[in-house]
């Protein structure tokens, strides 16, 4: 059963206070064109840039903006890079999910002094716009975790990086933050990285779900969602369970080469339209059967939007107690099957689409069948 999971006491005081998600790192095979297809198709907007031009001699990295979402896409510009070996182990991936705090070596201690592995002690850099200080944990694979406090900062992005203006690919869709970042994690290592959050990080429980909500005839995962104190910051995560099929989740395993980032949900208060400028703009979203919508009012109730729009654009419902949320799912973004988004708008709903889990993997099989890996 999915069960929700009332926030830990508020007069506890948390040891890593987050504002929220400062941005997302990917490590991947030929940034400036992977920045051209998140412009062009998710509409997001060149903000910021380093390489070569601006003094960085190993590394480019586009820094691109809608709403609160900001992703950076780094590459390596020679082969004896620790991107070059992140891209050739996981093909493009997230590297980094950066948290923005007050106090980065503050964040640092707090977490390193409860078991966190250290990659980047705090370091303060600056330049004519002021200091950050950064700092880096280990999160699950290969990921981290980055620290990033700007409280004193002007410029663009971070120290070293020029600003971008009059983005004239970029084709906005009405993204505005990011709802939550899943995880994936290899056999029986969910409640290891569930102690991380909870323990290292001072995340609690927010929701979970077993192979009874989550599972098909032959695909089945478990997942459990951590979330910050604020509720602002959110990370599922999720690990293979027994099905008569290798599931989706080991199949990302494979691709991948081990735990990493699954799917970033991106949130918007219009999907509808965000949606329909997405498969203009050549997203590719995974579909659903008619059979779906035929007994949705009955599962969901009464809702705002036409039911032969979402079935259009193959939108999916869900609802809880509190409201009901809209969501879609886009295909993998790149020819591994590994790394896809979200579209979600939440009406009320802190739901994470268990009534859809179904319908959607489904879906998903069906596109693990048509590449041989079901
Ligand atoms: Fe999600």
């Amino acid at each position: 059963m999915a069960t929700m999971v009332e926030h830990a006491s508020e007069t506890q005081t948390d040891f890593l206070p987050l504002n929220g998600t400062d941005h997302v790192e990917f490590y991947v095979g030929n940034a400036r064109q992977a920045a051209y297809f998140y412009r062009a198709a998710f509409g997001m907007r060149l903000v910021a840039y380093a390489g070569p031009e601006t003094g960085q001699r190993d590394r480019a990295s586009y820094v691109l903006q809608q709403g609160k979402v900001r992703f950076v896409l780094t590459t390596a510009l020679r082969c004896d890079s620790e991107i070059a070996r992140h891209v050739e182990k996981h093909g493009d991936g997230v590297r980094a999910i950066a948290l923005w705090v007050d106090d980065a070596a503050e964040s640092w201690r707090q977490t390193t002094k409860r078991g966190a592995r250290s990659v980047q002690e705090p370091m303060q850099c600056s330049d004519e716009h002021g200091p950050v200080v950064i700092a880096s944990i280990a999160a699950y694979g290969d990921t981290l975790h980055t620290f990033v406090e700007r409280k004193s900062y002007s410029g663009p992005f971070l120290p070293g990086y020029k600003a971008m203006t009059d983005d004239t690919v970029a084709r906005p869709v009405g993204l505005m933050y990011i709802d939550h970042i899943v995880g994936n994690v290899g056999w029986h290592a969910m409640d290891e990285w569930v102690d991380f959050y909870s323990h290292v990080m001072g995340f609690s429980l927010y929701q979970h779900f077993d192979d009874n909500d989550i599972s098909t005839e032959y695909s089945a995962l478990m997942s459990k969602v951590m979330a910050n104190s604020t509720g602002y910051i959110k990370f599922p995560i999720n690990e293979p369970a027994e099905g008569r099929r290798k599931s989706q989740i080991e199949e990302y395993l494979e691709f991948y080469n081990g735990p990493g980032v699954q799917h970033l949900a991106l949130a918007t208060h219009d999907i509808l339209t965000t949606v329909a400028k997405l498969q203009e703009q050549g997203v590719s979203f995974l579909s659903v059967p008619h059979s779906y919508y035929t007994d949705l009012q009955a599962r969901v109730g009464k809702i705002d939007e036409p039911l032969d729009e979402l079935e259009k654009l193959g939108i999916l419902v869900d609802r809880d107690d509190e409201g009901y949320m809209l969501q879609i799912f886009t295909r993998p973004v790149e020819d591994r099957p590994t790394l896809f988004f979200e579209i979600i708008q939440r009406k009320g709903s802190r739901s994470f689409g268990k009534g859809n889990f179904k319908a959607l993997f489904e879906a998903i099989e069906r596109e693990q069948a048509s590449r041989g890996n079901l």
